[in-house]
């Protein structure tokens, strides 16, 4: 069981990147969780770009590995009430061509960060009406961190011994209805 983990922060020392650090760490056995690095270089869809047979790299990139897993998680940041426009555009990306689409059928999961006192509720739930409405399967609850950056140590530890169990169990629930790639979903 291959699951991928996209961070919706850019940013070197992002809570929500460090989140899903923790969530590989803390990966059940047999799950083999790997943080997927790329949404910073994407262009801005255009659908003039979107030519199946000649998209720019980094879209083949992301088209290709994200069809390739088995499940992804995702953590999103809240930017100004929803999710960060680079989240989005890479969402856009992955979820064409329509039918054969990185994105068709994935299961896919969301947690997220903030450090506000809501842990990106409403980003949360933006990415899961975006991720449904691009024709993946939205399973298991939201998991709000909040005051994220109480959270962590120097090193990116996460510190809250009950949240890193909620996390666990996410990807434990991810695991469980994610439809292998190799079946279901592959582009
Ligand atoms: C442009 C921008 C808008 C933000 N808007 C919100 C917001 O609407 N709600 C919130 O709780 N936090 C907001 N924040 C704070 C972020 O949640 C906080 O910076 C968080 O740590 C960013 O995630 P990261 O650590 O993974 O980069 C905003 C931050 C930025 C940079």
């Amino acid at each position: 069981m291959r699951i991928l983990a996209v961070s919706g922060s850019l940013r070197a020392d992002s809570h929500n990147t460090q989140l899903l650090r923790a969530a590989v760490q803390g990966a059940p056995e047999g799950i083999e969780l790997e943080l997927w690095e790329g949404l910073g270089d994407l262009p801005i869809y255009d659908q003039d770009l979107d030519d199946p047979d000649d998209v720019p790299a980094s879209v083949r990139r992301l088209r290709e590995e994200w069809a390739a897993a088995d499940a992804i998680l995702f953590s999103t940041p809240e930017y100004n009430g929803s999710i960060p426009g680079g989240l989005k555009n890479a969402i856009d990306w992955a979820s064409r061509p329509v039918r054969e689409a990185a994105l068709t059928n994935k299961t896919v999961a969301v947690v997220g960060a903030s450090t506000g006192q809501f842990g990106a509720m409403w980003a949360q739930a933006d990415l899961r009406k975006v991720l449904g409405t691009a024709g993946a399967r939205v399973v298991g609850d939201e998991l709000p961190v909040t005051r994220a950056h109480e959270k962590f140590d120097r090193s990116g530890r996460l510190l809250d011994a009950e949240l890193y169990e909620r996390l666990r169990l996410a990807v434990e629930t991810l695991a469980a209805e994610a439809i292998p790639a190799s079946v279901g979903n592959a582009a």
